[in-house]
């Protein structure tokens, strides 16, 4: 995923409808590299209250990277993810990460909140 944004790359797309009126989750030019490895660099991403957003791409493009990130389980090397305002620097309370559909019973949503690998 190495891209100068979500919403203009080619292989790791933002299908979101439309941009959200007041975002819940902004990213702002994140980069994330393991080493001299770059996963991504200079994505932008906004989520707004209710929207639901696929990140679609390749193997090991870096959507559980990203995902990771948002949710502070991984530091970033450059940018701000923000979360209802506030500067994400680790796991917050109320911000979960859902690691397999599977995990969603039948019948049962899953929150709108949560991202999922
Ligand atoms: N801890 C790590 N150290 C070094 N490289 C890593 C680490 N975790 C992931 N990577 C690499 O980062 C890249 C992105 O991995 P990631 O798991 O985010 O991809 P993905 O898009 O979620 O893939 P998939 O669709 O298979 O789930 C891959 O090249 C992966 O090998
Ligand atoms: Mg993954």
């Amino acid at each position: 995923m190495t891209t100068t944004g979500i919403r203009r790359a080619s292989h790791l797309r933002d299908v979101s409808v439309a941009a959200p009126a007041q975002a819940r989750i902004r990213v702002e030019g994140v980069s994330k590299r393991y080493g001299e490895f770059q996963v991504f660099r200079n994505v932008d991403l906004e989520v707004g209250e209710r929207e639901i957003v696929a990140l679609v791409g390749p193997s090991g493009c870096g959507k559980t990277t990203l995902l990771r990130c948002i949710d502070g389980l991984l530091p970033i090397n450059e940018g701000g993810i923000f979360v209802e305002g506030e500067r994400v620097t680790e796991p917050q309370a109320g911000v979960a990460m859902v690691f397999s559909i599977s995990a969603c019973s039948p019948g049962r949503p899953c929150s709108t909140t949560s991202p999922m690998d």
